[in-house]
């Protein structure tokens, strides 16, 4: 099967029911969006499918069809997406880990809550943070909504 990730087309010869995660980190070999729970809990996976954030780990790469999927490393080159320029100047993550499905998530989120409340983003952000940098993650968007 054919899949367009950051703009590009790769062919996969793999498992039609394997989670579009597996397919990224394993045959496309970005490995930049992780694996947390594997049950949709957590949203370490998270990508962007045809511009909203998904959690990878539960679509099966057959459902994917021509939508286009973007990862972190296709986000923005260098880095420069503003949300993650805010990452860096507030210093977001500690261990990092769910980092990049955070930012996939807050940019999807943003994109439709441009000025968010504290309370939209404790409500709209489900992803976990085992090292509970919610309050710098808070900042960090407060900062890209102004
Ligand atoms: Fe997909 Fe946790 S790994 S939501």
């Amino acid at each position: 099967m054919e899949l367009d990730v950051n703009g590009k087309l790769h062919q996969l010869d793999v498992d039609p029911a394997m989670p579009l995660l597996w397919a990224l980190r394993d045959h496309v070999h970005l490995t930049g969006t992780k694996y947390g729970c594997g049950i949709g809990q957590c949203g370490a996976c998270t990508v962007h499918l045809g511009g909203e954030a998904v959690r990878s780990c539960l679509i099966p790469v057959s459902a994917v069809g021509k939508q286009k999927v973007t990862t972190i490393e296709g986000l923005a080159p260098d880095k420069g997406h503003p949300v993650q320029q805010a990452w860096i100047a507030h210093a977001v993550p500690q261990c990092g880990y769910c980092q990049s499905g955070m930012v996939m998530a807050v940019v999807s989120f943003l994109r439709k809550n441009p000025t968010p409340t504290d309370e939209d983003i404790n409500s709209q952000i489900t992803n976990i943070c085992r090292c509970g940098t919610y309050h710098r993650i808070r900042e960090a968007i407060h900062a890209v909504a102004k």
